[in-house]
């Protein structure tokens, strides 16, 4: 409902200063004051280079926010407090693993946690809006924003968008600790033709509506207060100025009564895109299209004020958004309290609990590939060689979009394995000829690989997604000498690792795990953790088997009756490890697949259990992952998608029943206008620890008498 206070404001305000609140600037400097105090600013983007690493320079200051904040408070005529906006996307002063290997832990309560402390740490530094979570579904290993999103499944990404909203947000948001959310990139994004950033897509009703949207429905569903839409081209229309995206579904279909964002300077480049022919077409265009902000491209401000005066663009439209700017402000508590704690920083930011509440996370992002002759985990007093620029790796550990964190934290891998390898001996190269030699006279060898945050993250596509050149050279040559390898990959995407599989006794897939850097890793390299990640995103065997995800369709002509059919003549017909996929040093068993009842009515719940059991000797974490498929649709489903998973812990020899619900939501599937049906027939389950679970069963759901 219109708030008394946001309705009262908004019948004050001059044409100017509505337009004002819908202009957000990149940065504020001494040239921004004058027009702080005429209201013609509503909002401020706060640093955004991608690259801005760890430069302290970059870092934002409360007090500096609160200076700027006075002058549109104190000085301007109706006082209207401004938003600070930041790329707070995987952590702020206390970096969390991308949101890639936060996926990588199948644990919402980790996201939310993780969530919560960036929250609290931007909100004092002045922060008050957040432009993250990034919930593109993302199949594509060149895309370089693949680091920044949840993977490939929407089922994951739905369930991870929620728990990260609640993190951010929590219950109220004017809880000092708390920050707006922002669900970006609204849509598609993630499909960019070929995987180069801010391309083109196509995409269908049926696909739009089945794989790139539930995670946006989850997050609105949560309470998301905003939206950012997306740069690129959606069947001909960039989304900036799609109201078919932007006001039919997002509002619509979806319901989303909050704050819609342009992205950055995506109002002007609509005449790059050739759709408008001035800079006043692309502000008709973007607000009528949806958008509420306007983010650093200033044709709003420039051009709305002449569109309304004659009749181009409706008053009540700009009314319309200028409220939603007003209501979201009002929620903040910025017309109580502008301004920050300025001491509060100092007492917030790194606090103990926030590292451990990442490394909790980032223990249990790091994904076991392989463990050939149970290498892992290392025994006490062996002779170790540590090989590899990657293992002395600080900053480069905090993975793209890092604004403020302090590189000088990060503890390397080397630094880790020392602090834990007790009685061995540790030594370390980067240079081949010395790591042959010594290699001889050593147990076992570490290799570090991988990328560095500069080759993932936006508008950094690559056409190879193997490791960086030189790199399996390097491992390879290592292999000759008879030396047990266990390689650890780095890396912002899913890379292909068939080589280094192949030449490795074991292999560890560390994504960028962020502050905690080396030391999740070590603990498991030596057995302290024991690792329990599983891949939010199907590595392939080959680059050209993309996209690789588990969850495409059956074709009439099925080449396997598994997930994963590529039909492919040069390559076998699996990616190299599946979806959902991870190992732990502890077997894991799945058995007593219970189903509620072999027949249900169409809108009832099925329960479905399962015995875990940890039939090791240590405790251990698996995810338990329920997999669907409906057999006879009106419309094609895909062979296999997840609908269900769990974290569970079991202590040595113990175990426990999961149970999941699969309800309407889980069974369903949603038509092209967006509404959810349920067909009756034939349904099969799967449940285990990855994608290609073979513990089924079937169940069928009745029309209603
Ligand atoms: O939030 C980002 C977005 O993800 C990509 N373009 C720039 C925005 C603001 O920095």
């Amino acid at each position: 409902p219109p708030s008394p206070r946001v309705e009262a404001l908004l019948a004050r305000l001059t044409l100017e200063e509505k337009v004002g609140q819908l202009h957000q600037a990149h940065g504020l400097g001494a040239a921004d004051h004058a027009d702080l105090r005429a209201g013609r600013l509503g909002s401020a983007i706060v640093a955004t280079s991608a690259t801005a690493g760890n430069d302290r320079q970059e870092r934002v200051r409360a007090a500096e926010l609160n200076a700027l904040q006075r002058i549109a408070v104190q000085e301007s005529r109706l006082g209207i407090p401004l938003l600070f906006a930041r790329d707070v996307i995987h952590g702020h002063r206390t970096v969390a693993p991308i949101p890639l290997a936060q996926a990588a832990s199948f644990s919402p309560a980790h996201v939310e946690a993780c969530a919560a402390v960036a929250a609290r740490e931007a909100r004092a530094d002045g922060i008050t809006w957040v432009y993250t979570p990034m919930l593109d579904i993302a199949r594509d290993p060149r895309w370089g924003r693949v680091a920044e999103s949840f993977g490939e499944d929407p089922h994951l990404g739905a369930r991870l968008a929620a728990a990260a909203v609640r993190g951010y947000q929590g219950t109220a948001l004017n809880d000092p600790e708390r920050v707006a959310a922002c669900a970006k990139h609204f849509v598609g994004y993630g499909a960019v033709e070929g995987g180069r950033d801010y391309n083109t897509l196509e995409i269908t009703a049926h696909t739009l509506h089945n794989v790139h949207l539930p995670p946006f429905r989850a997050a609105v569903d949560a309470g998301v207060a905003s939206v950012m839409s997306a740069f690129c081209d959606v069947g001909g229309v960039p989304v900036a100025a799609h109201p078919g995206l932007l006001t039919d579904v997002l509002r619509g279909t979806l319901g989303f009564p909050g704050v819609l964002v342009t992205d950055w300077g995506a109002v002007l480049e609509l005449l790059e895109h050739g759709v408008a022919a001035t800079e006043a077409d692309a502000a008709r265009l973007a607000l009528l299209a949806g958008n509420d902000i306007d983010m650093a491209s200033g044709a709003y401000r420039a051009c709305l004020p002449a569109l309304v005066a004659s009749g181009a663009v409706p008053l009540d439209r700009v009314d319309a958004a200028v409220r939603r700017v007003l209501a979201l402000k009002d929620a903040l508590g910025l017309f109580d309290d502008p301004y920050a704690d300025e001491g509060a920083a100092p007492r917030v930011h790194g606090r103990a609990d926030h590292r451990a509440v990442t490394t909790d996370l980032a223990r249990r992002s790091v994904v076991l590939l392989q463990n050939r002759d149970d290498v892992l985990p290392l025994r006490p007093g062996l002779r170790i060689g540590v090989v590899g620029a990657a293992a002395g790796w600080r900053g480069q550990l905090f993975g793209t979009w890092t604004l403020d964190g302090d590189a000088a934290e990060v503890p390397t891998l080397l630094e880790a394995v020392r602090a834990l390898a007790g009685p061995g001996e540790v030594w370390h190269t980067v240079n081949l000829d010395e790591a042959m030699d010594w290699a001889r006279s050593t147990d076992v060898l570490i290799v570090a690989l991988g990328e560095t945050p500069t080759r993932s993250g936006e508008d950094h596509s690559v056409a190879g997604v193997e490791l960086p050149a030189g790199q399996l050279e390097q491992l390879e040559a290592l292999r000759e000498l008879d030396v047990p390898i266990v390689t650890v990959v780095f890396a912002g995407r899913p890379l292909v690792l068939t080589r280094a599989a192949r030449a490795s006794a074991a292999l560890l897939l560390a994504w960028h795990p962020g502050v905690s850097g080396g030391t999740p890793v070590a603990e498991i390299l030596f057995g302290a953790v024991n690792p329990s990640g599983h891949l939010p995103v199907t590595l392939p065997r080959h680059g050209g088997q993309s996209p690789a995800h588990y969850n495409h369709k059956p074709t009439g002509r099925p080449v396997a009756t598994r997930p994963g059919a590529f039909r492919l003549s040069d390559q076998p017909d699996a990616p190299l490890y599946p979806f959902g996929f991870g190992l732990s040093y502890t077997p894991f068993t799945f058995t007593d697949l219970r189903v509620s009842a072999a027949h249900v009515r169409a809108g009832e719940d099925v329960q479905v259990r399962v015995t875990v059991s940890n039939t090791g000797e240590r405790a251990g974490e698996v995810v338990t992952q329920l997999y669907l498929r409906d057999v006879h649709s009106s419309r094609t489903r895909p062979v296999r998608e997840l609908r269900g998973f769990e974290r569970v812990a079991l202590p040595a020899g113990a175990s426990a029943d999961v149970t999941f619900t699969l309800g309407p939501q889980e069974l369903g599937f949603y038509d092209d206008s967006g509404r959810l049906t349920l067909e009756p027939g034939a349904f099969q389950i799967w449940v285990g620890a990855d994608s290609r679970a073979s513990l089924t069963a079937t169940f069928e759901v009745r029309p209603l008498p």
